[in-house]
């Protein structure tokens, strides 16, 4: 397998190529790994996982709930690279709280033409007809957005609804999280946003519903790469020597599990497809610097990149 890395002049290493994709509908793992010593989560798709190293970010939630319950509305942000674990740890909440709330789920896609409001599509489907109705017939947005907010006022439970993967939320809904995040400081409801924050440049409009959001209401869950310990763990698990694994997938929970999915010595089809994804859409200028790497054994030591492929820092940022 290839994960390619490059060193900076501060040595500093950033996964390159790999770390992310897009258009990609992953296929489930076809093992899941169960590790021994924490408590095993039930996912939605009926497999079972543990999640290693993320209590903090399991506890952090456990407290926006908290303070939701009490009448005080909060916005968690669960970010970090693709595959490094937002889904499994929001599942992982839901699963654990579920008796407690009403949960109202939604996802966004990266589809080539999204439909405005594509999650609350989703979230309307969950609910009782009104506020489908209302979509279908509503010609001010407003009242759209309105009748989401009146929906977690006053419901008799606490409310968690969470938009998976806001990166790719059409412009529509970023203006929804706007008006219900600004408004959401008296509201018995914790909102979940996940992004996959490796995938924003500097004019991502996602920026602008971040920046929208009350700082006061607003926590953020940012996830880290499981450390040597965990892989080798997963590893011992699976029963696969741990040699190496650390250092090509640089602990992705994504790489990590598809690569002790996969016989010894081949490459996972998911993270073929998942790079092939990315790859497709990177510009002309772009790709052919990747494919340059492609080649190069191991790590892409930055001098190289600059004398052979005189590559600026905007290209490499495209392609990490
Ligand atoms: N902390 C963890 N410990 C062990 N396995 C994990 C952990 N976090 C995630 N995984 C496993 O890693 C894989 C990828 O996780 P997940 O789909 O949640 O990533 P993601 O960040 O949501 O990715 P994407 O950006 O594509 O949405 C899953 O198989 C999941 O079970
Ligand atoms: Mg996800």
């Amino acid at each position: 397998m290839s994960f390619i890395s490059i060193a900076s002049d501060a040595t500093v290493k950033t996964r390159f190529a790999v770390n992310s994709w897009g258009l990609l509908n992953r296929a489930p793992a076809t093992l899941r790994i169960v590790a021994d010593n924490s408590p095993a989560v039930v996912r939605d798709t009926g497999t079972i996982t543990n999640l290693l190293e993320r209590e903090a970010s399991l506890k952090m939630l456990t407290g926006c709930l908290r303070e939701a319950a009490a009448g005080i509305g909060r916005i968690a942000l669960v970010h970090g690279e693709a595959g490094i674990g937002k889904t499994a740890l929001v599942e992982a909440f839901l699963a654990a709280n579920r008796a407690k709330l009403r949960v109202l789920l939604g996802r966004c896609d990266a589809l080539s033409t999204p439909e405005p409001l594509g999650p609350l599509h989703d979230i309307a489907f969950q609910m009782d007809g009104g506020l489908l109705d209302l979509m279908r017939t509503a010609d001010r947005r407003l009242a759209i957005f309105s009748a989401l907010l009146r929906e977690l006022q006053e419901s008799e439970q606490t409310t968690v609804l969470v938009i998976e993967d806001v990166h790719w939320g059409d412009a529509a809904t970023l203006d929804l999280l706007k008006y219900v995040g600004r408004r959401i400081r008296p509201v018995p409801a914790l909102i979940i946003l996940t992004y996959r924050d490796d995938e924003l440049d500097g004019r991502h409009p996602l920026w602008s519903m971040l920046g929208h959001l009350p700082s006061d209401a607003t926590r953020r869950v940012g996830l880290e790469s499981l450390t040597e310990g965990a892989v080798a763990r997963l590893a011992r698990v699976a029963g696969r020597a741990a040699e190496r694994v650390h250092a090509q997938t640089g602990g992705n929970p994504f790489y990590v599990t598809e690569l002790l999915a996969t016989p010894y010595g081949s490459i996972p089809a998911t993270v073929r497809e998942a790079t092939l994804a990315r790859a497709v859409r990177l510009s002309r200028e772009a790709r052919a610097l990747l494919e340059f790497c492609s080649v190069v054994p191991n790590r892409v030591e930055r001098w190289l990149l600059d004398e052979a492929a005189s590559a600026s820092s905007a290209l490499i940022d495209e392609c990490v």
